[in-house]
């Protein structure tokens, strides 16, 4: 899966880009402020609708701009498939496959699955359980095809059971349709997250291994209450806690995936670099996984590459780039530095100059 071309429009400072990407590796290069990171935003925007910067919209849209639009053809399976993504100052929305306007965004989404490797990166370790929890429902999502309605269902009722509680008066059988649904819809949930996180362990630890050796890191999946405990009873327990917080304080919502190094947060433990380095095979695994269960690539967006990479590491990452032959984007601000690594490895190179916001393509035609 690639994506063969690439048109931009009033996306921050690209007023008007149009490009062919390699469907093997695009090196992306410029200086501070050319448009760079707008450029991998603008396949986001493809893939999820929005930004991997922020949920808001306004800033996106070039100033004095109405409307921002992305237009990209997905060479998938031997056949084409266009994409198309508009997003206006007023909050319209336009998001189109094959010329058909998609019903909802997690559709959107289906067709082109990504993994973003950036300066938010260290957000997966440091940030809290919502982030690693995104992360793990993002391959259950991909691969469970029921998760998403399932999911729909537990947030549902989970709302509904929150309006009550805080209601504060209440009569028991108010919440039992919704205990029903949201206990049922849980443990479904969970199901399905135990089964991709247990896949996902397998395939991240010898990989990790490669990248980084840290003595005594280990992953758990923690589902959102206690072990050993039946959700069903555990709501009739903590109802009175729950009323007086006003929210429903245990289930799927508060899931997480522990990353510890002998117990201590690895957040706290590593440096900088390391905790990039976990990230970043915490990504390739998360793709390695998705491949290997549906057959399809994930397309990778590496924003900044030399960012708190050392060259060893950035030989490394690469290495793991190459070894899923798949489509990559990636940035800095000098060319060397991105290339110097690919420079033995025999995939199809292209190379985009960014400047103030124009691009100009340039083939690599290898050592001269
Ligand atoms: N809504 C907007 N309208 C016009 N220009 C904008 C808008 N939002 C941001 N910009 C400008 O777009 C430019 C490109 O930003 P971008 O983050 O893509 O740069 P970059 O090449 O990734 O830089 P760096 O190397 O510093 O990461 C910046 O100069 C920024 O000020
Ligand atoms: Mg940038």
């Amino acid at each position: 899966m690639a994506l063969t071309r690439l048109a931009v429009t009033n996306l921050r400072n690209l007023a008007q880009v149009d490009i062919q990407p390699s469907p093997d590796v695009n090196l992306i290069y410029g200086a501070n402020g050319s448009g760079k990171t707008s450029l991998l935003e603008s396949v986001n925007l493809l893939s999820m609708g929005r930004s991997f910067r922020s949920h808001k919209i306004k800033p996106l849209i070039t100033q004095n701009a109405q409307e921002l639009t992305v237009f990209g053809r997905l060479f998938s399976k031997g056949s084409e498939l266009p994409l198309g993504v508009s997003r206006s100052r007023s909050g319209e929305s336009q998001f189109r496959v094959q010329g058909r306007g998609v019903e909802s965004l997690a559709e959107l989404t289906s067709y082109l699955p990504l993994q973003v490797i950036n300066a938010d990166a260290f957000t997966l370790l440091e940030g809290a359980p919502k982030v690693r929890r995104q992360f793990l429902d993002w391959l259950v999502f991909h691969v469970e095809h029921e998760f998403y309605g399932v999911w729909k269902s537990a947030q549902r009722s989970l709302k509904q059971r929150n309006t009550i509680l805080r209601r504060g008066r209440i009569e028991g059988y108010e919440l039992t349709p919704w205990d029903r649904e949201l206990v049922a819809a849980t443990e479904r949930i969970q199901l399905m997250r135990e089964a991709c996180f247990t896949k996902l362990k397998a395939v991240f630890e010898p990989l990790v291994k490669e990248f980084v050796a840290i003595e005594g890191l280990t992953l758990s999946l923690y589902r959102g209450w206690e072990k050993d405990t039946d959700y069903q009873e555990l709501l009739a327990q903590t109802l009175d806690r729950d009323i007086k917080q006003g929210f429903t304080g245990a289930g799927f919502h508060r899931a997480d995936i522990r990353i510890k190094i002998n117990a201590q947060s690895a957040a706290d433990v590593l440096s900088r670099g390391q905790q990039k380095l976990l990230v970043c095979a915490l990504k390739l695994a998360q793709g390695r996984l998705f491949e290997q269960i549906t057959g399809r690539k994930c397309i990778y967006l590496v924003d900044d590459l030399p960012a708190e990479l050392d060259e060893k590491h950035r030989h490394l990452l690469v290495k793991w780039l190459d070894k899923l032959q798949t489509q990559v984007f990636i940035t800095g601000v000098e060319i060397e530095p991105l290339l110097v690594p690919w420079r033995e490895l025999n995939r199809e190179l292209k190379l985009f100059h960014v400047e103030h916001g124009a691009i100009t393509s340039e083939d690599y035609l290898g050592e001269q």
